[in-house]
């Protein structure tokens, strides 16, 4: 199994910008703990940062086929880009949106989410920690996909029986 984590503009500045907001913890180190949840977890990830709408929908194409879930904060485009909420559509892989800070508590524009209704779900608010919990919720994901996908084959090898 494997997880593309996609991460949006200025993300790539963690732990220098707005300290107050995001909290001291650079992207290197969320990505460190990330991977160490992954490998405990026999998972394959990868990580991927872009400051361009256009190279977010590339790389989301580019999980087709290839990921079975994607995690991803797609920082100020949450709130603007048609283009990366309809390449999650097209895709169809289990999503997991993450933001660090608590977006509904902010400013009025940034109340608007557009990546969240093609998600499967979304955390706000916990830090950098709620990459931790987008982990969690995504072995989740796997672990009821995997469970389906036995009883359907159980149920196929009753009915040859
Ligand atoms: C963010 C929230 C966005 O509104 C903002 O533009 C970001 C980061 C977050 O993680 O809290 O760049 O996605």
């Amino acid at each position: 199994m494997k997880i593309v984590v996609i991460q949006g503009p200025n993300l790539n500045m963690l732990g220098i910008r707005e300290q107050q907001v995001y909290g001291p913890m650079k992207l290197e180190q969320i990505h460190a703990q990330m991977k160490e949840v992954a490998t405990q977890n026999g998972i394959d990830i990868e990580f991927f940062q872009s400051n361009l709408e256009g190279e977010i929908v590339d790389k989301i194409q580019e999980c087709y086929g290839e990921a079975h879930g994607i995690i991803i904060n797609a920082a100020a485009y949450t709130h603007t880009s048609i283009a990366i909420r309809d390449a999650i559509a097209a895709v169809s892989i289990p999503t997991i949106e993450v933001h660090i800070s608590n977006i509904h508590r902010r400013e009025e524009f940034r109340q608007k989410n557009l990546i969240a209704p093609v998600c499967a779900s979304s955390i706000v608010g916990f830090g950098p920690f709620g990459y931790h919990l987008a982990m969690m919720g995504m072995l989740q994901i796997f672990n009821e996909l995997k469970a389906a996908h036995e009883a359907q084959q159980n149920a196929q090898n009753q009915q040859k029986a």
